[in-house]
């Protein structure tokens, strides 16, 4: 599901909706708050993570597949490479002292208390310029203390939100980048017991999303592996032609009061024939109310013509309205 629209168009509230009718639905979400945005929900369906105090359980040095002979050595550090090196880290000699760290971490493991302490030792103990060099890259991952054993664990069934608050905008988004990273390989080598999680990004326009990255592929991917992605921007602007692409084939768009620069070209995306009159109906929207496109049913009957819905905020406070077509989740 991708979701768009301009600040205050209704994105978050929206998002929190779809989130509790998910595990109303029996589901598991892992959604992540990158400054302490996420609305506030009460009761036992929520699990609040803070990666700053609590710290994040990701094992990225798992050699068990390779032990049982599933992963080839050289593939689990090809694949720990790619999501820990940033794309600015692309100097082929940086890269081998991160490999190289990559080893010696492994083979040491026990004799630290972190993985990342034990991959910025494996740089440290080379003592070379190359080493050096990928240690500045890497060092707010390798010095935040962020992926470390904890005691908060994702507990299936709840509304789980991974708190990236109190922690700088760079280091944020690696740390996305990371944590689906570790998720994605999980998926696809099946041994996942969080198979039927839906994992929920505000703000992704800031993610590494190009061809090849874990996002761009999870998209592109995401029915293979039955996985549930929500990704929310408040533009579409800043993607290429190819990045639009791939968030066309999400199987729900909803398209909140767009940004005025913005609203053509999505009138153009969501029904290139009749950009005009998508054009009229996007910039009448009211707070709350998303022009609503994809695989859409309501009450059991499949709809094909893109229609707005909108969810009822105000009133649900109170009471929850019941039989409403206008909720879109689950
Ligand atoms: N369905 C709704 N009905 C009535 N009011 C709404 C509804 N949805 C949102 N609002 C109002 O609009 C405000 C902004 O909504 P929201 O926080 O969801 O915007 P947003 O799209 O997430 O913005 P941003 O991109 O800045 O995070 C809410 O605080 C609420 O007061
Ligand atoms: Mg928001």
């Amino acid at each position: 599901m991708i979701i768009s629209g301009t600040s205050g168009a209704g994105k978050s509230i929206r998002i929190v909706e779809i989130e509790r009718n998910i595990i109303r639905e029996g589901g598991t979400v892992i959604a992540f708050d990158i400054n302490g945005t996420h609305e506030k929900v009460e009761g036992e369906i929520y699990n609040y993570i803070s990666a700053q105090r609590d710290g994040l359980n990701v094992k990225l040095l798992d050699t068990s597949l390779v032990q049982n002979g599933q992963e080839t050595m050289t593939n689990l550090l090809e694949y720990v490479m790619t999501i820990l090196c940033p794309r600015q880290l692309r100097g082929a000699v940086q890269q081998n002292a991160v490999r190289e760290a990559l080893k010696f971490a492994i083979r040491n493991q026990k004799n630290f208390s972190t993985e990342m302490e034990a991959i910025a030792e494996g740089l440290n103990v080379q003592d070379s310029t190359e080493a050096k060099g990928a240690y500045r890259h890497l060092c707010d991952i390798l010095e935040g203390n962020i992926f470390r054993c904890s005691e908060k664990q994702i507990i299936e069934r709840r509304l789980n939100i991974i708190s990236l608050k109190g922690i700088n905008p760079k280091t944020q988004k690696r740390i996305i980048e990371i944590f689906l990273g570790v998720y994605w390989k999980m998926l696809r080598t099946n041994e996942n017991n969080l198979k039927k999680c839906t994992l929920v990004i505000d703000e992704f326009q800031n993610l590494a999303f190009e061809t090849n990255t874990v996002l761009f592929q999870m998209l592109t991917e995401a029915r293979k592996y039955k996985l549930q992605l929500i990704l929310a921007t408040q533009t579409l602007t800043v993607f290429s032609k190819k990045q639009l692409a791939v968030i066309n084939q999400a199987a729900v768009k909803l398209f909140f009061q767009p940004n005025v620069v913005d609203i053509r070209q999505i009138a153009d995306f969501i029904e290139p024939g009749k950009k005009e009159n998508w054009f009229a109906k996007l910039r009448d929207l009211k707070i709350g109310q998303a022009i609503t496109v994809g695989e859409l049913e309501i009450n059991g009957h499949p709809k094909s013509q893109p229609i707005v819905t909108y969810s009822d905020y105000q009133s649900k406070k109170a009471a929850q309205p019941p039989n409403l077509p206008h909720n879109i989740g689950g």
